[in-house]
């Protein structure tokens, strides 16, 4: 379905600005092409009355709330970070398996959330949830962070504000159209999509800081070593398994990454990424001395279905 973006900002815009009025609105920006967009939507309905976010999560890539805070406030519109690092890590101690990670995601984010909306005085949450993450819910695919209503959580009941979700009948490429014609950087528009729950979807087994820190030294090798590919989305996964490799003439049982990159419009379905050999390999010798830890490095090739682009 072909969208008309310019008539589709313009609505979008009338309505938030009906809803919020002369109220308090909250949006929380994670810097990926989703929420920014939202936030960028609300910001120029309501202007200040929408106070912007970022919950450090601890499990963003490498400089994340640094470089969001810097686009956005380029775009005058500024963003408060709210350091939550341990908290999360807390919450998501000795657990391994997915869904219970993801549900103490969600639960600890909205509970962070929901303390500075009170703080805000805000009621009305602007987020930017896109029709996939509610079609893959409601079908079970997977506990989406930021969808409540969609799985009978009333948000105003439990938390006080209400959902707005501006994007939430259109699909990733459409979000970048929106994203592209309200003027946001490419770098923003263009940007592979990254989860909610961040790196702890990429972390098989226990998530804990240092293991956090090592998939985001990962993830950053593949990222840059793939960028010219520009694939739909590429990263690096940390599984709880190991494998016997050798340095200095001794065996050592390390960690094993797991490369993923897909090919995807609209993230319901995906391919493998058809990625040179010099490149897998050029990844493969970069993670190995780069993270000494490291002493496996495969290539996954599952499609979506049946396997999902994320590992947890
Ligand atoms: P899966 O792994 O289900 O992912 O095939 C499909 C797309 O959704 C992203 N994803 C998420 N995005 N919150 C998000 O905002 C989440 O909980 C979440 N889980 C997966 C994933 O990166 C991929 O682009």
């Amino acid at each position: 379905m072909e969208l008309d973006v310019k008539k589709f900002i313009e609505e979008k815009i009338r309505e938030i600005k009906e809803t919020i009025r002369d109220k308090k609105a909250i949006s929380a920006l994670s810097g990926g092409v989703d929420s920014s967009t939202c936030t960028v939507l609300a910001h120029r309905a309501v202007g200040d009355n929408l106070k912007v976010i970022f919950i450090d999560d601890g499990l963003m890539r490498k400089n994340e709330p640094e470089d969001v805070k810097e686009i956005f406030s380029a775009m005058a519109i500024s963003v408060e970070i709210i350091d939550a690092q341990e908290e999360f890590f807390k919450a998501l101690e000795g657990k391994s398996d997915p869904e219970e990670k993801r549900k103490a995601f969600r639960d600890t984010f909205y509970t962070i959330f929901g303390k500075e909306v009170s703080r805000s005085k805000a009621r009305f949450l602007v987020q930017g949830t896109i029709a996939a993450d509610i079609i893959e819910t409601k079908g079970g695919v997977k506990t989406q962070h930021n969808i409540l209503e969609q799985i009978g959580i009333d948000p105003e009941k439990g938390y006080g504000f209400k959902a707005i979700e501006p994007l939430k009948e259109i699909f990733k490429h459409q979000v970048r159209e929106v994203a592209k014609d309200l003027g946001l950087p490419e770098k923003l528009y263009n940007r592979m999509p990254f989860p909610g729950p961040g790196l702890a979807t990429r972390v098989v087994g226990e998530v804990n800081p240092a293991r956090i820190e090592l998939v985001r030294k990962a993830t950053c090798i593949v990222e840059e070593e793939i960028e010219a590919l520009r694939p739909f989305q590429a990263f690096a996964v940390l599984l709880s398994d190991k494998g016997t490799g050798i340095e200095e003439g001794a065996r050592k049982f390390g960690e094993i990454i797991i490369i993923r990159s897909v090919e995807s419009k609209d993230a319901m379905t995906a391919e493998p990424t058809k990625i040179p050999w010099e490149v897998l390999t050029k990844i493969s010798k970069r993670m190995t001395t780069e993270i000494p830890s490291v002493t496996r490095v495969a290539y996954e090739i599952t499609p979506k279905p049946p396997a999902t682009i994320e590992y947890v």
